[in-house]
């Protein structure tokens, strides 16, 4: 596979061409930013753990149904995947109370939920990713009704499986964030999924192995990212 230009460089990642139409290489950067760009850092050995994290977390999904864009991982920063179009809604699940649900609805983080719940944001950096429901979404053309039911049918499917796998590490799976994309007509799983975009917690301490130690200044970022990877057990 030949790697070609350079398509497009986002916050955390750079995407790149291949000689195939159908594939393209993403890169992950240690750049971390939060709230919209506005606040920038770098996270040293992020960009390895995170592409390693989440093709080992994918190729899991894969077995348990849900497609996923991943082909094959090329080095350590670096992996060929299929070439979608992404849906511009962020699909977030949550588990306990955390974040903007939280702040939204006058709690404590770290309530559990009766049941999990799911919620769309219009990406949209300009907009802040405003909160929106599947009524926005059809009405602005950003899916249709099949896509955002199997969407949500997926994103279910993602939590019970990662809830259960990182149960089995130790981490509480507070809430997370994922993107789908359009394959040939398939809704498939795209982006990523790693401390960048999840909020996990060691299950007994209920010290933060996440991107909130980045957001919120609380040190040892570069520990609990080393933490998660550790746990993983794929060094
Ligand atoms: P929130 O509580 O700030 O809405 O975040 C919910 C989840 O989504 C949390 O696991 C962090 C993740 N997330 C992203 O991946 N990207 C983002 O831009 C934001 C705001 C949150
Ligand atoms: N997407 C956010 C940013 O714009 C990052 C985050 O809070 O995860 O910088």
């Amino acid at each position: 596979m030949e790697k070609r230009e350079q398509l497009y460089e986002g916050k955390a990642k750079k995407v790149f061409l291949t000689d195939d139409p159908d594939l393209l290489i993403v890169s992950y950067k240690d750049d971390a930013t939060a709230f919209d760009g506005q606040k920038k850092g770098t996270i040293v050995g992020k960009g390895a753990i995170n592409n390693r994290m989440t093709n080992h977390i994918f190729k899991l999904l894969e077995k348990k149904g849900v497609p996923t864009h991943l082909v094959e991982e090329l080095n350590d920063r670096e992996t060929l995947v299929k070439k979608v179009e992404i849906v511009p809604l962020e699909v977030i699940i949550r588990n306990f109370s955390a974040g903007s649900f939280a702040k939204k609805l006058g709690m404590e983080e770290g309530i559990k939920l009766a049941c999990p719940t799911l919620e769309f944001s219009y990406k949209n950096d300009d907009l802040h990713d405003p909160f929106i429901n599947s009524y926005y979404a059809l009405a602005l053309n950003l899916a249709t009704q099949e896509e955002i039911d199997a969407i949500t049918k997926y994103a279910f499917t993602v939590n019970d499986v990662m809830r259960e796998y990182f149960a089995g590490l130790g981490i509480e799976l507070i809430d997370f964030k994922i993107e789908f994309g359009r394959y040939h007509g398939q809704i498939i799983l795209a982006d990523e999924v790693s401390p960048d975009t999840c909020r996990l917690w060691d299950k007994e301490t209920h010290e933060k192995l996440d991107k909130d130690r980045f957001r919120r200044d609380l040190g040892n970022v570069e520990d609990a990212y080393q933490e998660v990877f550790r746990r993983l057990g794929i060094q």
